[in-house]
């Protein structure tokens, strides 16, 4: 038995700790047979052989026991220092970061404008009722100012719903010609697959004398863009509605996904629409005192243009910060 004791105290790893438990108390083990012998002895010696085989039976386990919780904590501690993380460490490859594909879509569309000689504009996001509807031929009855489309604020403050506006801004401050971008943020009430409250536009507009500009000139160069945007895409201008330019036209690229065949995205037209555009209407240059001039403008979402170049197919996902989607713009 003194063996015993030595082995316990002596005992490195929790694995020959419960072998030496199994030798005292498993079923083949020393106390299993020390009481196997009560049967043999006589009835007057059984109480006090009784007695001490408990009481070296609480020994024993008391002994595996205190061993055990001292095996345990070393193992505890052990691990602790084997896994513990230092944070003074220098991290010696830092991820890079990356422009947001919304942005990068924006830059793309900002490169081929300047490269084309029109200068960037910018505007205020809480405009006025004059110059996000009224100046662009938008009367009070129109259905675009619904009050579930626009975020308006008192006084007739709103978030603006596109970024027109800023032509009405430059022409108050500026004489033809002009040959302007606006890229910036608007604002709407929705929110689905394809729509955000939040997304941006890139608004164009060009004025000179009257008779310079001509929708010939709009159609040259919004063709020459969309290619330079998509590649080899062919492109198509259909008569439309805008308050603001008269004609209208909204125009269209051969759907990219499926080569104009027809697929799920393209509704099975062959066709995708991306950008609203016209022959300034003469009410504008009214409002803005302009006489004798011509011009044209256009507007697109850049949010579309990014889902189409990526392949995006929740517009939502862009606006949820989540680094494995991200990442992949890197
Ligand atoms: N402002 C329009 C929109 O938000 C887009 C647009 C269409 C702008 C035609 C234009 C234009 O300048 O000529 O839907």
């Amino acid at each position: 038995m003194k063996k015993i004791k030595q082995s316990i105290k002596t005992c490195k790893s929790l694995k020959d700790l419960e072998q030496l438990r199994l030798s005292l108390f498993g079923k083949k083990g020393f106390f299993a047979a020390e009481f196997a012998k009560m049967k043999t002895l006589p009835n007057d010696e059984k109480k006090d052989f009784a007695q001490k085989l408990n009481a070296d039976k609480d020994l024993y386990l008391n002994l595996l026991n205190d061993k055990k919780m001292i095996l345990e904590s070393i193992a505890i501690e052990k691990e602790m220092k084997e896994n513990s993380v230092d944070v003074t460490l220098f991290n010696s490859t830092p991820t890079s970061g990356a422009l947001h594909p919304v942005m990068q879509t924006m830059d793309k569309i900002i490169e081929y404008f300047v490269s084309m000689n029109f200068s960037i504009q910018e505007g205020p996001l809480v405009e006025d009722d004059f110059h996000n509807f009224e100046a662009l031929n938008l009367p009070k009855y129109h259905p675009a100012r619904d009050m579930q489309d626009t975020f308006y604020f008192e006084d007739s403050m709103l978030l603006r719903t596109h970024t027109s506006p800023v032509q009405i801004r430059t022409m108050l401050n500026e004489t033809p010609p002009i040959r302007v971008i606006s890229p910036g943020a608007v604002f709407r009430r929705d929110y689905d697959l394809t729509h955000t409250p939040m997304f941006h536009q890139v608004e164009g507009l060009v004025v000179d004398k009257a008779g310079v500009v001509s929708f010939a000139n709009l159609k040259y160069i919004l063709e020459d863009f969309l290619k330079y945007m998509f590649g080899d895409v062919k492109v198509r201008f259909r008569p439309s509605f805008f308050p603001f330019t008269e004609p209208s036209a909204e125009v269209d690229i051969s759907c990219i996904f499926c080569k104009g065949k027809g697929c799920r995205v393209c509704s099975h037209t062959g066709w995708l629409e991306v950008l609203g555009s016209g022959v300034v209407d003469p009410n504008v240059f009214e409002a803005v005192g302009y006489k004798d001039v011509s011009g044209y403008a256009f507007g697109l979402g850049v949010e579309r243009f990014a889902m189409l170049l990526h392949k995006i197919p929740d517009l939502r996902s862009l606006f949820e910060g989540d680094l494995r989607l991200l990442e992949q713009f890197r």
